[in-house]
Order: C-alpha cells, then structure tokens, then sequence
C-alpha cells in the first residue's frame, strides 16, 4: 500500500528570531529617519559595514572572557575553512573598516553612523533579541573630552526626539590600561576574600574578568558589591582630568547624569568614559512583554498568574570611549568614543506608535485597466505615471469595471483613469472626474500634464 504521504509542518522563525511586520517597520524607518538627520547634523556621515567578519576580529576586540564571546556569538566554517561570525557588535566593525580603509589619513576625527542588525545568541527574554536592531555613532580620532559629550548629547537628542522622557545618563570611568590593572587587582582581592559567599559566575569572573563582578544582578552578591573598592580611587591624574572636564561639560550643557561606581559594560575594549542611559520609569509590562519575550523556563500558566510588576529599566543605549581598540586589532593607537541605541527596546517604548508611521498618502487618482491588451500594457502607464510623480492606486489582480469602480469610490480618488482595449490600442486614456462623472479621452504623451493642471 502507498503510504500516506505526510503534511509537512509550517516553517517557522528560529528560536529567538522574529519578523519586524510592516506597522513596526514603518515605524522604525521614521525613527532611523530622525536619528540620521540629527547625526548628519552634528556631522557623522553615514557607513556600512559586513554581517559576517572574521571571528578573531571580535575575540580580539570585544575580548576573549567577556559574555558576547564566551556564550552569545554565532560562528561559522565557511567551505574555503575560513573562520567567520555574524557580528555581535558594530564598534570593532568601525574600527577595522578605520584602519583598513586608511581613514587616519583623512581631517581628524572621523565621524560615522550605522544602524542595522547584530546578532548574539542569548537567553530570549524581555528586550533581549537574538537579532538586535542598533543605531550607532563613533567619533574616531579624537581623544579629547569634547568628543565624549558629543556622543552623549546626540545619543540623549535622538531617543528625546522619540518622545521618551524621564532618560537617566548613568556614567563612570573605569580608567585605562595602566590604573584599571590596578584596579582589578585589588577588586580581585577583595573579591577572593568572599568567594565562599559569591555565585558561581562571580567566583569564576575573579579570575577571568574581574570588572564584571561590578555587574553582577545576583541577589547574594549585592551585599558584597556595596564594599567593594570603586574605581574612583585607582583613577590615575590623566583620566581624572577626562573625567572632570567631560563632567564640567556636561554641566555646562545642562545634561544631568548619576555617577555610577558599579557602571562597567560587557566589551574589553572601553578605557575612561563608560556610559549607559535609561528611562527613569520603568517600562510597564504590557509595553516590554509579550510571552514570547518572556523567560523560557517560565510555564504559560505562571506567565498568565504573574501579578504585573515594575521591572528593572533596560539599557536604552550604551557607549563609552575606546582608546585601546586600534590597537587591539593590529593597528597604531588612535583614541575614539561612540555609543548604539537599541531600537527594538526604544520601539516599544515609545507610546504613541501611530505618530511614528508616515501616513498614507491622500491618493487622487485610481488606474482601472479593462481586457487584455490593456492589462499588458498597465505597467508602462504606471510607469509613465510615476515618472511623471502622479501618486495612483491600481488594482491590477481585478478584471471587471465595476469591482474596480467600487474599489476607487471605497478611497474616494477625485479621478479615474480607464484603460479600455480601444484606449490600448490608440495609446489613450479616458480621465472620468468622479464628481461630476464628466469624462475625457487624452492621449497618454499628455496625460502627466493633464492631470498635475487638475490635481
Ligand atoms: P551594547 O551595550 O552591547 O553596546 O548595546 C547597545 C544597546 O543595544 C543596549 O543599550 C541595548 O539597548 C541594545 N541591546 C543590546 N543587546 C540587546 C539584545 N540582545 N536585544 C535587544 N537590544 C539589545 C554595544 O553594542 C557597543 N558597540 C556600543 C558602542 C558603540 N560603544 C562604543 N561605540
């Protein structure tokens, strides 16, 4: 007996990967508008960097023992046995495409933007993606405190232009390679002291990556953090004064900001400035959570019981200054600062979604075609018309006039234009004003102008 041929399963997305549907799309293009026109101003100009880069250009920039490297980056063999990983990241991108594009040789700074997709391979949870949206910035090339308030304040001026409010700038300074050493030490010592007490990731960060105890959200090691020594007092003369002059400007500029001792990030590669910003409220539930997004362990019937909660507010963008990338990846020191923006955690955020999406354009005319030949030839019409940039609607899957009709009185176009087999063949088109039901038949080489005089 043949056996019953089975019916395949509906592809799905993969785990933690999701579509961005039209509303939300057009959402975001309005907001990346913004953010590059405010970027643009301030004089970043725009670059493009691959999807896939060599593996080593993340192990060596990011850093071998931080989070994104250890557990979250998506690699591949490619056939010819080359190394390669969807970046995580954009900073380490910017700064090979710096260094190999010969950029130190044009007017200091360099100034880019980007925005697109990263990819990092985490706990699919609320605001955490495995495909990320980002909208960056990095100045290149300037090592002076200016350059840090610049990013700071175009980062604020973009998620302000959103329409969030309540934003908190969280900062510190975690020093350079020579005083954070030192540092590390001692935080290291102290650290060693309580193992008994930590959890299990902090006793292994002791030894890889002492900074990130700082980090830790660990109920049992909160206590144990409020001790700790802070990098305030390790600081060396140098960054001291980056730290102090950049403060001053801030002030200068009226940007409030909290200094924040335990402010550390995930990436090797910040020395002086790290800066995380926020928003003060909190998202509410029913803006940052959908099951999807919620903890997988979660059960469905605890996600539904769940009393609604203030949750912790998410980093909206995070940034700081990178003095040591340069050279990290093989290149001559060169000083730098940027940031990126999350935009899907500043997407559902932002309220009044409906302002964000361009409207839809009061469409005056509606192309009806009729027959055959008319059909084969509607595409050339359309063309002449949007040359001409005469906004039509068509419906060019419908055959008969009087669905077409009903279609062009539904969005209540002031003119119809019908494209019957005669006017095919002579090359016309009758123009029906659907106000007066008047009709005229126009040679297409006129139509452009016949319509804008009436428009
Ligand atoms: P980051 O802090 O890893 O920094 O990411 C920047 C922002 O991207 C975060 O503040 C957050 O809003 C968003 N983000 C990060 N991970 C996720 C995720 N899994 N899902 C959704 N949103 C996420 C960087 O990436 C640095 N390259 C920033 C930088 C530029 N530093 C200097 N220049």
């Amino acid at each position: 007996m043949a056996e019953k041929s089975k019916k395949p399963e509906l592809i799905q997305t993969a785990k933690g990967m999701r579509d961005i549907l039209p509303f939300d799309y057009m959402a975001r293009l309005k907001f990346l508008e913004k953010a590059k026109n405010i970027a643009e101003y301030y004089g970043f100009k725009p670059i493009h960097t691959p999807y896939l880069e060599k593996e080593d250009l993340f192990t060596a920039g990011v850093g071998q023992n931080t989070e994104i490297i250890e557990k979250q980056m998506y690699t591949l063999k490619t056939r010819g046995g080359d190394k390669l990983a969807l970046r995580p990241e954009g900073t380490a991108s910017v700064m090979r495409s710096y260094l190999q594009n010969g950029m130190q040789h044009l007017p200091q700074p360099v100034m880019l933007f980007y925005d697109g997709f990263f990819f990092r391979h985490e706990r699919p949870q609320r605001g955490r993606q495995r495909e990320l949206h980002q909208f960056g910035m990095e100045i290149i090339g300037e090592g002076s405190s200016i350059a840090d308030a610049i990013i700071i304040k175009t980062c604020l001026l973009i998620l302000e232009e959103a329409g969030l409010k309540s934003l908190k700038l969280h900062i510190n300074s975690i020093g350079d390679g020579e005083c954070r050493n030192t540092f590390k030490k001692e935080l290291a010592a102290y650290y060693r002291k309580k193992a008994g007490r930590l959890c299990e990731d902090c006793k292994r960060r002791i030894k890889t990556n002492p900074l990130r105890l700082l980090d830790c959200k660990e109920e049992k090691c909160q206590e144990i953090k409020k001790e700790a020594p802070q990098m305030m007092e390790f600081l060396c003369e140098d960054c001291k004064k980056h730290l102090k002059e950049l403060l001053e400007i801030l002030d200068a500029s009226k940007i409030d900001y909290y200094l924040d001792h335990h402010l550390v990030r995930g990436l090797d590669y910040y020395t002086r400035t790290v800066f995380e910003i926020f928003q003060d409220e909190g998202m509410a539930e029913d803006e940052a959570d959908t099951a999807e997004g919620k903890p997988e362990t979660l059960p469905q019937e605890e996600i539904a019981n769940e009393k609604p909660k203030k949750l912790q507010p998410l980093a909206l963008a995070g940034g700081g200054r990178y003095d040591m990338l340069a050279k990290m990846l093989g290149g001559k020191n060169f000083p730098a600062v940027g940031c990126a923006l999350g935009i899907d955690r500043v997407m559902s955020l932002i309220k009044e979604k409906q302002k964000f999406v361009p409207k839809e354009k009061n469409v005056k005319v509606f192309f009806i075609q009729l027959g055959t030949v008319a059909k084969q030839k509607s595409l050339n019409v359309l063309e002449v018309l949007r040359k001409g940039r005469i906004p039509v609607r068509h419906s060019l899957n419908k055959d008969g006039l009087k669905g077409q009709l009903k279609i062009a009185a539904r969005i209540k176009s002031p003119y119809t234009l019908i494209f019957g087999q005669k006017e095919a063949m002579d090359d016309t088109m009758i123009v029906r004003n659907m106000d007066t039901v008047a009709q005229e038949t126009i040679p297409i080489s006129k139509l452009v102008d016949y319509l804008k005089k009436r428009l």
